[in-house]
């Protein structure tokens, strides 16, 4: 006697009743790159179908996410002037408070979520105010900082906040901020445990977000390290963060089954820009079935473990989902 597999594999109705994992598309957060100006769209080389847009245009592309199914997208600023300590990311009239304010005046019922972090801001690229002797980021200084761009958000209508800047006691920092300023009720999806990735190439391209000098090994992870990427995330649970992530995703699932088990949160998974690029090229080679890849893709993120996926992707899903 052996088991008997494919018995249950042969119709097609019953293989449909046996699927262990579904995708919806609630699921996803669609990300979006705000810069000043009006009518502006402009496509980004390395990431086909990516762009960066005017407040205008972002307020136009929910209306076509609502449409597609998707209530929830990640934004990220890119401000007209950039300096030491990245002020336009504290400031109420700054592209991304602005952003917040005009999204959902126009669109109540779109989720906003915001990233949280320095380096689209900040004249040296870094994610945070630099220490001068160090030449890395100075930790508890921009906790402060941290804490002021969270409230300013806050205040502009964000309905989650999202630090992305690997600092030790982000969270701790920015609940506090956020509760003294009365948000109690603001919820934290925590970039916790983020590594230092060559995938994220394509998107400093969109973001315009490179550092200068050095490069993020002093904040960001080790892409080597297992037990600390468990600690970097149950760490931010302790802090009071309400979701998790792991960041990347495709190549880090080990690392999303590991948190997964490691706590009781929700989870996100950063299919991030290098993921996304290198199926667009290998489509525009010809050398794959773009949707079939894309699917089994995000179909693998739920099945690791992710209750959330941050891609942008998402559009591409929705569509294929209503089919
Ligand atoms: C900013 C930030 C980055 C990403 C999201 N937030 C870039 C970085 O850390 O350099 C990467 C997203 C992507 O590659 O799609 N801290
Ligand atoms: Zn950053």
């Amino acid at each position: 006697m052996f088991p008997r597999f494919r018995r249950k594999r042969i119709n097609p109705v019953l293989r449909d009743l046996l699927q262990e994992t579904h995708l919806n598309v609630n699921d996803f957060i669609y990300p979006l790159f705000a810069k000043s100006g009006s009518g502006i769209k402009e496509e980004v080389g390395s990431m086909p179908g990516v762009f960066q847009m005017s407040i205008d245009e972002i307020v136009k592309e929910c209306t076509a996410l609502k449409a597609l199914g998707i209530k929830s997208i990640i934004l990220f600023g890119i401000p007209d002037v950039k300096d030491s300590v990245g002020s336009d990311a504290m400031c109420e009239h700054g592209i991304i408070a602005q952003t917040i304010r005009e999204v959902k005046a126009a669109h109540p019922d779109m989720f906003v979520v915001t990233d949280l972090c320095f380096c689209e801001y900040t004249d040296h690229g870094h994610c945070g105010v630099l220490d001068p002797v160090l030449e890395t980021v100075d930790n508890d200084i921009t906790l402060d900082n941290l804490a002021k761009q969270a409230v300013v958000h806050a205040k502009a209508g964000v309905d989650m906040i999202a630090p992305s800047g690997m600092m030790d006691g982000m969270i701790q920092a920015i609940r506090n901020g956020l509760d003294k300023a009365s948000f109690v009720n603001l919820p934290i999806m925590s970039y916790s445990t983020k590594f230092s990735s060559a995938y994220y190439g394509p998107f400093r391209d969109v973001a315009e977000s490179s550092p200068g000098k050095g490069d993020r090994k002093s904040y960001q992870m080790n892409p080597a390290n297992r037990n600390e990427a468990i600690a970097e995330s149950v760490a931010d649970e302790a802090e009071g963060a309400d979701i998790l992530m792991v960041k990347p995703a495709l190549a880090y699932l080990d690392i999303v089954r590991d948190v997964k088990n490691n706590t009781t949160l929700p989870l996100a998974v950063y299919n991030v820009s290098g993921e996304y690029s290198m199926l667009k090229m290998a489509a525009k080679a010809g050398v794959i079935d773009y949707d079939a890849v894309m699917m089994e893709t995000m179909m693998a993120f739920k099945r690791a473990g992710a209750d959330i996926i941050i891609s942008y992707h998402a559009k591409e899903v929705a569509l294929l989902l209503q089919k």
